[in-house]
């Protein structure tokens, strides 16, 4: 048995702005090697702490219910938990039988824990035995773009989940920033200027709502 310090010690912490880390998985919907799997694809990479428990089956349906949403934002969603290929298979038709709600999206049987690890859900003061509620945004490069982690006792929140999504895909497409509770139609933030041409640009251009001269927004 590891020690928390050892533990702590295999369990790295993948940051923003990192390629995502390589691995080999087996899933509902088989193998996958990670950077084979959805090319050209956001990814949103999950943990729930077990199979069979309270509130991540109300997680694993928000999912499931949504992922048309997913789908149309171009993303593929991908589950773990640290439970045997077994378990999610019986948790999957349980869950079906009960409330006609199908999970079709690959879970990653992490029996050893190895991805846990790679990724950071493995957090021991939290539980030696689970992996925690973490969100990765995976971008079709492959770069993490944004992490969520949640403790055991408290579900995650669909709708933030897509409104980052649909932010970061923004962002991108615009070279814009969101403001504090942005979401889709709302203006956008332009970046600041770099230069004294840029600002100049900027305090003539009527079309923006300018606070001040850095802080200014646009419709998209
Ligand atoms: C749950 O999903 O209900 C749960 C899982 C592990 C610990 C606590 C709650």
């Amino acid at each position: 048995m590891e020690t928390n310090l050892e533990m702590q010690q295999v369990n790295s912490m993948p940051r923003i702005g990192d390629t995502a880390p390589d691995f080999e998985a087996v899933t509902t919907k088989g193998k996958i090697k990670f950077s084979d799997f959805a090319k050209d694809k956001w990814i949103v990479m999950f943990s729930h702490p077990a199979d069979f428990t309270p509130v991540c089956t109300t997680e694993l349906s928000g999912f499931a219910k949504r992922k048309g949403e997913f789908d149309a934002l171009n993303t593929q969603l991908l589950g773990l938990s640290i439970d045997s290929i077994h378990a999610h298979l019986g948790w999957v038709q349980n869950v079906r039988e009960n409330t006609g709600v199908y999970f079709d999206f690959p879970i990653i049987a992490d029996i050893d824990m190895k991805v846990a690890k790679l990724y950071g859900m493995l957090q021991p003061n939290e539980s030696e035995t689970a992996a925690v509620r973490a969100v990765f945004f995976i971008d079709p490069s492959k770069k993490i773009r944004l992490v969520m982690y949640y403790p055991l006792n408290v579900g995650r929140n669909m709708n933030e989940i897509l409104r980052v999504l649909e932010a970061l895909q923004i962002s991108d497409e615009y070279q814009v920033a969101m403001p504090l509770d942005w979401k889709k139609g709302d203006k956008v933030i332009v970046g600041p200027p770099k230069t004294l041409d840029e600002l100049n640009a900027r305090l003539a251009d009527d079309s923006l709502e300018k606070v001040d001269w850095y802080l200014a927004k646009k419709n998209i």
